[in-house]
Protein backbone atom coordinates (compact mmCIF):
# COMPACT_ATOMS: atom_id res chain seq x y z
CA UNK A 1 0.00 0.00 0.00
CA UNK A 2 1.36 3.77 -0.73
CA UNK A 3 0.24 6.39 1.01
CA UNK A 4 1.02 9.98 0.19
CA UNK A 5 -0.60 13.09 1.52
CA UNK A 6 -1.27 17.27 0.63
CA UNK A 7 -1.66 19.91 3.26
CA UNK A 8 -4.77 22.84 3.01
CA UNK A 9 -3.83 26.27 2.29
CA UNK A 10 -4.85 29.74 3.65
CA UNK A 11 -4.58 32.39 1.37
CA UNK A 12 -3.35 35.22 3.79
CA UNK A 13 -3.14 38.25 1.27
CA UNK A 14 -4.17 38.74 -1.95
CA UNK A 15 -7.14 36.39 -3.08
CA UNK A 16 -9.30 37.52 -5.88
CA UNK A 17 -7.10 40.31 -6.99
CA UNK A 18 -4.59 37.02 -7.67
CA UNK A 19 -6.83 36.26 -10.48
CA UNK A 20 -5.89 39.86 -12.19
CA UNK A 21 -1.98 39.56 -12.00
CA UNK A 22 -1.74 41.37 -8.56
CA UNK A 23 0.53 39.65 -6.02
CA UNK A 24 -1.01 37.30 -3.29
CA UNK A 25 0.67 35.16 0.15
CA UNK A 26 -0.48 32.19 0.99
CA UNK A 27 0.72 29.42 3.33
CA UNK A 28 0.10 25.73 3.87
CA UNK A 29 -1.97 24.89 6.20
CA UNK A 30 -0.24 21.19 7.92
CA UNK A 31 -2.88 20.25 9.97
CA UNK A 32 -5.57 19.64 7.43
CA UNK A 33 -4.52 17.34 5.31
CA UNK A 34 -5.94 14.90 2.04
CA UNK A 35 -4.88 11.15 1.69
CA UNK A 36 -4.16 9.41 -1.49
CA UNK A 37 -3.84 5.19 -0.74
CA UNK A 38 -2.90 3.05 -3.82
CA UNK A 39 -2.89 -0.56 -4.06
CA UNK A 40 -2.73 -3.29 -6.83
CA UNK A 41 -6.17 -4.40 -7.57
CA UNK A 42 -6.76 -7.84 -8.79
CA UNK A 43 -9.81 -6.67 -11.34
CA UNK A 44 -8.95 -5.13 -14.77
CA UNK A 45 -8.74 -1.39 -13.96
CA UNK A 46 -8.25 1.19 -11.61
CA UNK A 47 -11.08 2.47 -9.37
CA UNK A 48 -11.24 5.69 -7.16
CA UNK A 49 -12.76 5.67 -4.01
CA UNK A 50 -13.49 9.32 -2.77
CA UNK A 51 -15.01 8.22 1.20
CA UNK A 52 -15.66 11.61 2.12
CA UNK A 53 -18.33 11.89 -0.10
CA UNK A 54 -19.35 8.62 -0.84
CA UNK A 55 -18.43 7.96 -4.51
CA UNK A 56 -16.99 5.40 -6.20
CA UNK A 57 -15.49 5.98 -9.91
CA UNK A 58 -14.06 2.97 -12.90
CA UNK A 59 -11.72 5.28 -14.92
CA UNK A 60 -12.52 3.58 -17.75
CA UNK A 61 -16.29 5.19 -17.70
CA UNK A 62 -15.51 8.53 -16.48
CA UNK A 63 -16.84 11.27 -17.51
CA UNK A 64 -14.15 13.80 -18.99
CA UNK A 65 -15.42 16.61 -16.35
CA UNK A 66 -14.59 14.39 -13.50
CA UNK A 67 -11.88 15.92 -11.61
CA UNK A 68 -10.45 12.65 -9.90
CA UNK A 69 -10.55 10.96 -13.01
CA UNK A 70 -8.89 13.70 -14.97
CA UNK A 71 -5.79 13.90 -12.39
CA UNK A 72 -5.25 9.84 -12.26
CA UNK A 73 -5.66 10.26 -15.90
CA UNK A 74 -3.10 13.20 -16.53
CA UNK A 75 -0.50 11.44 -14.09
CA UNK A 76 -0.79 8.06 -15.32
CA UNK A 77 0.34 9.87 -19.06
CA UNK A 78 3.21 12.00 -17.58
CA UNK A 79 4.79 8.60 -15.60
CA UNK A 80 3.75 6.90 -18.88
CA UNK A 81 2.61 4.21 -16.19
CA UNK A 82 -0.24 1.62 -16.63
CA UNK A 83 -1.60 -0.85 -13.98
CA UNK A 84 -4.85 -2.21 -12.12
CA UNK A 85 -5.25 -0.11 -8.95
CA UNK A 86 -7.67 0.93 -6.48
CA UNK A 87 -7.30 4.27 -5.39
CA UNK A 88 -8.62 5.89 -2.30
CA UNK A 89 -8.70 9.47 -1.48
CA UNK A 90 -10.03 10.82 1.41
CA UNK A 91 -9.58 14.41 3.50
CA UNK A 92 -9.68 16.52 6.48
CA UNK A 93 -9.97 19.57 4.41
CA UNK A 94 -13.81 20.80 4.26
CA UNK A 95 -14.90 21.53 0.40
CA UNK A 96 -15.54 24.32 -0.60
CA UNK A 97 -14.07 26.25 2.33
CA UNK A 98 -11.20 28.54 1.24
CA UNK A 99 -8.86 25.35 2.19
CA UNK A 100 -7.44 24.54 -0.98
CA UNK A 101 -9.68 21.04 -0.53
CA UNK A 102 -9.88 20.13 -4.36
CA UNK A 103 -6.18 20.95 -5.18
CA UNK A 104 -5.00 19.24 -2.20
CA UNK A 105 -7.13 15.68 -2.72
CA UNK A 106 -5.54 16.32 -6.41
CA UNK A 107 -1.97 16.96 -5.07
CA UNK A 108 -2.65 13.36 -3.11
CA UNK A 109 -3.35 11.57 -6.11
CA UNK A 110 -0.61 12.70 -8.07
CA UNK A 111 2.03 12.28 -4.68
CA UNK A 112 0.46 8.70 -4.14
CA UNK A 113 0.95 7.82 -8.02
CA UNK A 114 4.72 8.93 -8.42
CA UNK A 115 5.81 7.07 -5.14
CA UNK A 116 3.42 3.71 -6.62
CA UNK A 117 5.60 3.82 -9.38
CA UNK A 118 8.63 4.47 -7.83
CA UNK A 119 9.14 8.12 -9.35
CA UNK A 120 10.24 11.45 -8.56
CA UNK A 121 8.11 14.46 -9.62
CA UNK A 122 8.94 18.29 -8.75
CA UNK A 123 6.84 20.15 -6.95
CA UNK A 124 6.48 22.55 -10.20
CA UNK A 125 5.36 19.39 -12.71
CA UNK A 126 2.70 18.10 -9.51
CA UNK A 127 1.45 21.79 -9.55
CA UNK A 128 0.75 21.83 -13.00
CA UNK A 129 -0.91 19.00 -13.60
CA UNK A 130 -3.06 19.64 -10.25
CA UNK A 131 -3.72 23.19 -11.86
CA UNK A 132 -5.85 21.41 -15.00
CA UNK A 133 -7.85 20.10 -12.42
CA UNK A 134 -8.55 23.31 -10.65
CA UNK A 135 -9.24 24.50 -13.90
CA UNK A 136 -12.10 22.44 -13.87
CA UNK A 137 -13.42 23.04 -10.33
CA UNK A 138 -12.87 27.14 -10.78
CA UNK A 139 -13.16 28.25 -14.33
CA UNK A 140 -10.16 30.82 -14.40
CA UNK A 141 -7.94 29.70 -10.99
CA UNK A 142 -4.65 31.86 -10.76
CA UNK A 143 -2.85 28.87 -9.80
CA UNK A 144 -2.20 30.10 -6.37
CA UNK A 145 -3.97 27.05 -4.66
CA UNK A 146 -2.27 24.25 -6.59
CA UNK A 147 0.95 26.13 -5.97
CA UNK A 148 1.30 26.55 -2.54
CA UNK A 149 0.00 23.21 -1.50
CA UNK A 150 2.74 21.39 -4.02
CA UNK A 151 5.01 23.30 -3.13
CA UNK A 152 4.06 23.30 0.63
CA UNK A 153 5.70 26.90 1.53
CA UNK A 154 4.86 30.10 1.97
CA UNK A 155 4.44 31.52 -1.57
CA UNK A 156 4.12 34.58 -3.27
CA UNK A 157 2.51 34.27 -6.18
CA UNK A 158 1.67 36.74 -9.21
CA UNK A 159 0.17 35.10 -12.34
CA UNK A 160 1.44 35.86 -15.49
CA UNK A 161 0.63 34.53 -18.68
CA UNK A 162 1.35 32.37 -21.06
CA UNK A 163 0.79 29.63 -18.22
CA UNK A 164 3.83 28.35 -16.67
CA UNK A 165 5.55 32.04 -16.26
CA UNK A 166 3.97 32.54 -12.74
CA UNK A 167 6.48 34.20 -10.45
CA UNK A 168 6.74 31.87 -7.27
CA UNK A 169 8.84 32.79 -4.76
CA UNK A 170 9.30 31.46 -0.79
CA UNK A 171 8.56 34.75 1.78
CA UNK A 172 10.10 35.39 4.63
CA UNK A 173 8.06 35.40 8.07
CA UNK A 174 10.80 37.00 10.33
CA UNK A 175 8.29 36.41 13.55
CA UNK A 176 5.76 33.59 13.74
CA UNK A 177 2.29 34.51 14.58
CA UNK A 178 -1.10 32.41 15.77
CA UNK A 179 -3.91 32.90 13.45
CA UNK A 180 -7.50 31.61 14.58
CA UNK A 181 -9.67 30.76 12.08
CA UNK A 182 -13.48 30.54 11.82
CA UNK A 183 -15.16 28.18 9.18
CA UNK A 184 -18.51 29.75 8.23
CA UNK A 185 -19.92 26.36 8.10
CA UNK A 186 -21.25 27.76 4.73
CA UNK A 187 -19.60 25.67 1.68
CA UNK A 188 -19.17 28.12 -1.28
CA UNK A 189 -17.76 27.46 -4.13
CA UNK A 190 -14.26 29.24 -5.70
CA UNK A 191 -15.72 28.99 -9.25
CA UNK A 192 -19.23 31.17 -8.65
CA UNK A 193 -17.48 33.81 -6.46
CA UNK A 194 -14.47 34.38 -9.32
CA UNK A 195 -17.16 34.13 -12.02
CA UNK A 196 -19.36 36.76 -10.79
CA UNK A 197 -16.21 38.80 -9.53
CA UNK A 198 -15.41 38.26 -13.32
CA UNK A 199 -18.62 39.59 -14.41
CA UNK A 200 -18.58 42.62 -12.40
CA UNK A 201 -15.26 43.81 -13.81
CA UNK A 202 -16.16 43.20 -17.37
CA UNK A 203 -18.47 45.76 -16.33
CA UNK A 204 -16.66 48.22 -14.80
CA UNK A 205 -12.88 47.16 -15.54
CA UNK A 206 -11.52 50.85 -14.33
CA UNK A 207 -13.64 50.50 -11.00
CA UNK A 208 -12.34 47.13 -10.56
CA UNK A 209 -8.81 47.34 -11.44
CA UNK A 210 -8.41 50.38 -8.70
CA UNK A 211 -9.66 47.62 -6.31
CA UNK A 212 -7.20 45.57 -7.42
CA UNK A 213 -4.51 48.00 -7.08
CA UNK A 214 -5.30 48.49 -3.79
CA UNK A 215 -5.42 45.14 -2.96
CA UNK A 216 -1.82 45.01 -4.59
CA UNK A 217 -0.50 47.26 -2.21
CA UNK A 218 -1.63 45.85 0.86
CA UNK A 219 0.44 42.80 0.01
CA UNK A 220 3.16 44.10 -0.64
CA UNK A 221 3.22 46.16 2.44
CA UNK A 222 1.89 42.76 4.30
CA UNK A 223 5.34 41.05 2.29
CA UNK A 224 7.40 43.64 4.30
CA UNK A 225 5.91 43.40 7.58
CA UNK A 226 6.20 39.51 7.92
CA UNK A 227 10.00 39.70 6.47
CA UNK A 228 10.90 42.79 9.10
CA UNK A 229 8.88 41.06 11.86
CA UNK A 230 6.55 44.16 12.17
CA UNK A 231 3.42 41.66 12.89
CA UNK A 232 1.50 44.04 14.68
CA UNK A 233 0.92 45.86 11.35
CA UNK A 234 -0.90 42.44 9.99
CA UNK A 235 -4.02 42.43 11.66
CA UNK A 236 -4.76 46.00 10.60
CA UNK A 237 -3.89 45.37 6.94
CA UNK A 238 -5.71 42.19 6.92
CA UNK A 239 -9.11 44.05 7.99
CA UNK A 240 -8.12 46.94 4.84
CA UNK A 241 -8.18 43.65 2.34
CA UNK A 242 -11.44 42.45 3.75
CA UNK A 243 -13.33 46.09 3.51
CA UNK A 244 -11.58 45.79 -0.46
CA UNK A 245 -12.98 42.12 -1.15
CA UNK A 246 -16.39 43.57 0.28
CA UNK A 247 -16.31 46.23 -2.59
CA UNK A 248 -15.74 43.36 -4.94
CA UNK A 249 -18.80 41.08 -3.56
CA UNK A 250 -17.32 38.87 -2.45
CA UNK A 251 -18.01 38.88 1.28
CA UNK A 252 -21.47 38.05 3.37
CA UNK A 253 -23.23 38.75 6.45
CA UNK A 254 -21.80 35.19 7.85
CA UNK A 255 -18.51 36.45 7.01
CA UNK A 256 -18.62 40.14 8.48
CA UNK A 257 -20.65 38.83 11.88
CA UNK A 258 -18.09 36.49 12.64
CA UNK A 259 -15.39 39.50 11.83
CA UNK A 260 -17.04 41.74 14.29
CA UNK A 261 -17.42 38.97 16.96
CA UNK A 262 -13.57 38.54 16.70
CA UNK A 263 -12.34 42.15 16.31
CA UNK A 264 -14.74 42.90 19.72
CA UNK A 265 -12.87 40.00 21.15
CA UNK A 266 -10.12 41.70 20.92
CA UNK A 267 -8.09 40.06 17.15
CA UNK A 268 -6.13 42.35 15.80
CA UNK A 269 -7.49 42.19 12.68
CA UNK A 270 -9.47 39.44 10.20
CA UNK A 271 -10.70 38.88 6.58
CA UNK A 272 -12.04 36.17 4.90
CA UNK A 273 -9.67 33.95 2.69
CA UNK A 274 -10.28 32.16 -0.22
CA UNK A 275 -13.02 32.55 -2.75
CA UNK A 276 -15.23 34.19 -0.22
CA UNK A 277 -19.19 34.33 0.28
CA UNK A 278 -18.76 31.38 3.02
CA UNK A 279 -15.69 29.31 4.13
CA UNK A 280 -13.39 30.37 6.51
CA UNK A 281 -12.17 34.04 8.09
CA UNK A 282 -9.29 34.40 9.69
CA UNK A 283 -7.99 36.63 12.60
CA UNK A 284 -4.43 37.74 13.87
CA UNK A 285 -4.54 37.21 17.46
CA UNK A 286 -1.71 37.15 20.38
CA UNK A 287 -1.46 34.06 22.04
CA UNK A 288 -2.88 35.11 25.25
CA UNK A 289 -6.31 36.27 23.89
CA UNK A 290 -6.41 33.05 21.91
CA UNK A 291 -9.29 31.18 24.26
CA UNK A 292 -11.47 34.79 24.77
CA UNK A 293 -11.35 35.16 20.76
CA UNK A 294 -12.49 31.19 20.00
CA UNK A 295 -15.69 31.97 22.53
CA UNK A 296 -16.59 34.89 20.88
CA UNK A 297 -16.41 33.37 17.20
CA UNK A 298 -18.50 30.04 18.51
CA UNK A 299 -21.08 32.55 20.10
CA UNK A 300 -21.18 34.00 17.24
CA UNK A 301 -22.31 31.43 15.13
CA UNK A 302 -18.84 29.93 13.44
CA UNK A 303 -19.01 26.29 12.67
CA UNK A 304 -15.63 25.80 14.07
CA UNK A 305 -12.49 27.62 15.03
CA UNK A 306 -9.12 26.65 15.10
CA UNK A 307 -5.99 28.14 16.06
CA UNK A 308 -2.49 27.64 14.02
CA UNK A 309 1.16 28.90 14.25
CA UNK A 310 2.41 30.68 10.77
CA UNK A 311 6.13 31.01 10.38
CA UNK A 312 7.34 28.88 13.29
CA UNK A 313 9.66 26.08 12.52
CA UNK A 314 8.08 22.69 12.00
CA UNK A 315 9.85 19.99 14.08
C1 LIG B 1 -9.10 30.77 -4.17
O1 LIG B 1 -8.45 30.04 -3.16
C2 LIG B 1 -8.36 32.05 -4.45
C3 LIG B 1 -8.99 32.94 -5.52
O2 LIG B 1 -8.11 34.08 -5.64
C4 LIG B 1 -9.15 32.24 -6.84
C5 LIG B 1 -7.82 31.93 -7.51
O3 LIG B 1 -6.79 32.55 -7.21
O4 LIG B 1 -7.82 31.06 -8.39
C6 LIG B 1 -10.35 33.46 -5.08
Amino acid sequence: MTLETACGKIILFGEHAVVYGRPALAVPLAQLRARAFIQARAAPGIIIHARDVGRTIELHDAPADDALALIARLTLDRLGAHADLEIVVESDIPLASGFGSGAAISTAIVRALAAYFGKALPPAEISALVYETERMYHGTPSGIDNTVIAYEQAIRFVRRKPLGDEEITPFHIARPFTLAIAHTGIASPTKITVGDVRRAWENDPARFEKIFDAIGALVEHAQAALAHGENEELGELMTRNQRALETLGVSSREIETLLDAGLRAGAGGGKLSGGGRGGNVIFYVELENVENIKRALLDAGAASVSVTQVGAVRL
